[in-house]
């Protein structure tokens, strides 16, 4: 696990690196844990606490696990952790109100059934906390125009949807610098394709500091030792819109489809051709799902004693085996008519004291209200 550079004070070092999925895996809990009541005040410890958001985007993938579930996960046991589905940020591209609501239990569903555990971790849906739109604005006024617009994500967007440029996408990253500071969060695990978005979270509280004082954190970005998953085209990024992942949650038939259609080492033609594990994307993966031999599986390719087929039926054992537990809580959470929903609505109450707590501190610094208070 890594950070970025520079923290801007000294605190708690971040906890140990995520080595592979089935340590993580090892860690999961059974997630029968009763609903802790609303109302349960968050521990008073700002500087190690946690915050990350993950977007409704139906069930996690592999990418989500290994880049940044898996140190939720993690980070849930040594510090105060706050886990969020994001669906006012889905709003800037998803206008299918039902999907939305649909995808965000699932997602729930998915993290609880990872081992997300609501009794040491607040699990919450972001609009039931309004709170956070509210900061938006306030810290919006700080940001200048040209920073957004040069947002790297925001740039990929307006070429994936060009006919829908709407202005929320405009606000994205300044809704999740709000979901970050409302909760002077300290660390952030995410996969790499967030650190622009910690960047400018950190210039914005930087600059609303500068504007009316010292109060906001500067958060860290914490990435794993896989910060970017490549997905079965074996060059992009995994991501469900580029239709390139591999379920965690699928059946196991779904999933060894999945893993079979990986592209491998482009220049291992034959099956007596060498392979090269350090581009092989299935070679990749396997140091995570086979920490244990996967030096062994890497010699077997460059050797051209195994054949690409083998390492990809071996992995997607593998990938099944690790998360076969995991499908199986699933299917029982899923069992349990308005869990999930105790469990969000539970994690939003309890974050009710501290968002109100930040609103009242920005107003006050940036004038809002009565003159007498
Ligand atoms: P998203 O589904 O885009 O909200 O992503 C949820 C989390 O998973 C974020 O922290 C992402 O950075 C991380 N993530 C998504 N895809 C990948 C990937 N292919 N490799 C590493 N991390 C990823
Ligand atoms: N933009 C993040 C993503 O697409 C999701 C997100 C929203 C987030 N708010 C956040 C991540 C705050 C970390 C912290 O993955």
């Amino acid at each position: 696990m890594t950070t970025t550079p520079e923290p801007p004070t000294a605190g708690p070092a971040a906890p140990d690196a995520v080595t592979s999925a089935r340590a993580a895996s090892g860690a999961v809990q059974p997630t029968t844990a009763p609903v802790p009541s609303a109302g349960t005040p968050v521990r008073d410890l700002p500087r190690s606490r946690v915050f990350s958001g993950i977007q409704p985007s139906g069930l996690p993938h592999v990418g989500n696990y290994l880049g940044a579930l898996a140190n939720y996960i993690a980070m849930q046991e040594s510090h105060d952790a706050i886990y969020c589905i994001v669906d006012y940020h889905a709003l800037t591209s998803t206008h299918d109100g039902e999907l939305i609501r649909r995808n965000t239990h699932e997602m729930a569903l998915g993290l609880l059934a990872l081992g997300l555990d609501p009794e040491r971790a607040i699990l919450f849906r972001q609009s039931d906390r309004p709170e956070h739109t509210e900061l938006t604005w306030l810290l919006s006024s700080v940001v200048p125009v040209t920073w957004i617009e040069r947002t790297p994500s925001f740039k990929e967007k307006r070429r994936y949807q060009p006919e829908d440029i709407n202005h929320a996408l405009l606000t994205y990253p300044v809704l999740q610098a709000a979901d970050i500071a409302i909760y002077h969060a300290r660390y952030v695990p995410v996969g790499k394709d967030q650190a622009a978005h910690l960047e400018l979270a950190r210039e914005i509280v930087r600059a609303w500091n500068a504007r009316y004082g010292d109060y906001f954190i500067e958060a860290e970005a914490v990435f794993s030792d896989a910060p970017v998953v490549r997905g079965t085209d074996g060059v992009n990024k995994m991501s469900k819109s580029l239709g390139n992942v591999i379920d965690i949650f699928a059946e196991p038939d779904v999933i060894r489809r999945q893993v079979m259609s990986m592209v491998t080492d482009t220049q291992r033609i034959l099956r007596t051709d060498p392979g090269r594990p350090e581009v092989c994307n299935v070679c990749q993966l396997h140091r995570f799902f086979s920490p244990l031999e996967y030096e062994a599986i890497w010699d077997g390719e460059r050797t051209a004693r195994t054949g690409c087929v083998d390492t990809k039926r071996l992995l997607a054992d593998r990938i099944i085996e690790t998360f076969a537990g995991a499908r199986e809580r699933r299917r029982e959470l899923a069992e349990r008519p308005g869990y999930v929903e105790e469990v969000l609505r539970a994690g939003a109450a309890r974050l009710e004291p501290m968002a109100r707590e930040t609103i009242a501190v920005c107003h006050e610094r940036m004038g809002l209200g009565p003159v007498e208070r």
